[in-house]
């Protein structure tokens, strides 16, 4: 099959590296010149495990090019993605369709032959239809069917997500169509085909109610957290103990300083907007999306009783910056907020992140960047772990105690069990587990 993916950013460039990856023929356009010189020159745009020597490999075999050029990659292609961003509207919380519609329109003109056009940008319902109409105005004799094929890829691990997904959402009732889907997805059908084939807006909808689903799944732990350590409990015992059966499931039930990304903050916010403007409100997500938003000041004050309650002058060491580990993806980043509150109460900063520091240094004022932990613990009263990356699974606690003021370890994420780095001489609290 020909494809064209249109954005190459974090969905579009995975995807379309991992088509090329089945043997698939695949160019990848974007508008943006630096990153596609970028991409031929073999460096990543973004940083996810995995990519740079798939690009290479693919690229090398020539089934992968990445190009400015869409007309003429669209005039040969059996199908053409749309992969490219919908922000937040700046003032209302919808999704920003500009740049879908943009691309359409360049389709439509640019399309020879039967053409499967495919939205895999995450997109309120009814943008396929608006997707279609742009199309036939502005090309009457296109040749097109509209589908939608949501992506539900993790940033960090979105090779394997893509390869082996759960499901493969298809949403068009046009049988050529879904022809071409069909064989796009051919190699993922080992013994049982993971394709769902539903109408366009059926699969516009379930990405959003996925992610809308696991963003309240995730708030619900986070406030059965807060209850734990009001009442005495351990949240995750508790969330072993719900997730064991099946009807709920042990995922998404990391208790912590709530979700961030490029995706739950922005698609529950553009559901809970679709679903008000068809008068339809859907309270569980608006609920979910506030609890959200103050959970992230409310982790700060964490950490500031935690110190006794006054960090006038005191130094935290913030370690993990990032929304979460294996990416160096800054959006919508707890830290963010976290590090404002604590700095409004007066603490000074000093941070680490592996992978995240150079996005982070645009976004923070008044932070100093450390090498590596113990750097960022130096005369520190507290460490703050935020995003629980690896490397800050084994610290050396004795060494960590030589160089701080105060030794006390805040762990936002719970990657250390209860009562394991006291016989350090350190004071330790988690999340939701009564200390
Ligand atoms: C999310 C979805 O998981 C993907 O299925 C979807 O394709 C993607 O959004 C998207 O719409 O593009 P992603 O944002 O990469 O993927 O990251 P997640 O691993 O889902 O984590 C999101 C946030 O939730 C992070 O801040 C993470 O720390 C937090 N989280 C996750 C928790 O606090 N607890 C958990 O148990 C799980």
């Amino acid at each position: 099959m020909r494809i064209v993916m249109i954005g190459s950013g974090y969905v579009g460039l995975v995807s379309g590296v991992c088509f090329a990856d089945f043997g698939h023929s695949v160019v990848c356009v974007d508008s943006d010149r630096s990153k596609i010189d970028a991409l031929n020159a073999g460096r990543m745009p973004i940083y996810e495990p995995g990519l740079d020597d798939l690009v290479t490999k693919n690229a090398k075999a020539g089934r992968l090019t990445f190009t400015t050029d869409l007309p003429s990659s669209v005039a040969d292609a059996d199908a053409v993605f749309i992969a490219v961003g919908t922000p937040s509207r700046r003032g209302d919380g919808h999704a920003d369709l500009s740049h879908v519609f943009a691309a359409s329109r360049e389709i439509a003109l640019a399309c020879k032959g039967f053409t499967v056009v495919v939205t895999k940008s995450t997109v309120p319902v009814g943008t396929g239809d608006e997707v279609e109409r742009i199309i036939r105005e502005a090309n009457p004799s296109a040749d097109v069917a509209v589908a939608s094929n949501p992506e539900f890829l993790r940033e960090g691990a979105a090779i394997s997500d893509f390869k082996r997904p759960d499901r493969v959402v298809i949403g068009t009732i046009d049988e050529r169509a879904r022809n071409v889907m069909r064989e796009i997805y051919r190699p993922l059908s080992l013994n049982v085909s993971p394709l769902h084939f539903t109408e366009r807006r059926t699969a516009e909808l379930i990405k959003y109610a996925a992610n809308a689903f696991l963003a309240m799944k995730i708030t619900f732990i986070n406030e059965i957290a807060d209850l734990c350590e009001k009442v005495g409990a351990n949240v995750q015992e508790v969330a072993r103990g719900i997730g064991s059966d099946n009807r709920i499931g042990s995922k998404f039930l990391h208790a912590g300083p709530g979700y961030g990304g490029s995706c739950f903050p922005k698609d529950t916010l553009a559901l809970v907007k679709t679903a008000q403007d068809y008068d339809s409100p859907i309270r569980l997500i608006e609920t979910t999306v506030a609890v959200n938003d103050v959970r992230k000041r409310a982790m700060a004050r964490k950490i500031i009783a935690a110190m006794g309650g006054d960090v006038r002058g005191k130094t935290v060491a913030v370690l993990g910056l990032t929304f979460k580990p294996n990416t160096d993806d800054m959006r919508e980043a707890p830290s963010l907020s976290i590090i404002a509150a604590l700095q409004d109460a007066g603490a000074i900063i000093r941070a680490y992140d592996p992978v995240g520091a150079e996005h982070a240094k645009g976004l923070l004022d008044q932070v100093t960047f450390a090498e590596d932990p113990y750097e960022a613990a130096n005369e520190a009263s507290a460490i703050a772990i935020i995003t629980e990356w690896d490397e800050f699974r084994a610290l050396d606690f004795q060494r960590l105690k030589s160089v701080m003021a105060e030794p006390l370890l805040i762990d936002l994420r719970n990657i250390y069990p209860q009562g394991e780095i006291d016989r350090h001489g350190f004071a330790y609290v988690g999340v939701g587990r009564a200390t």
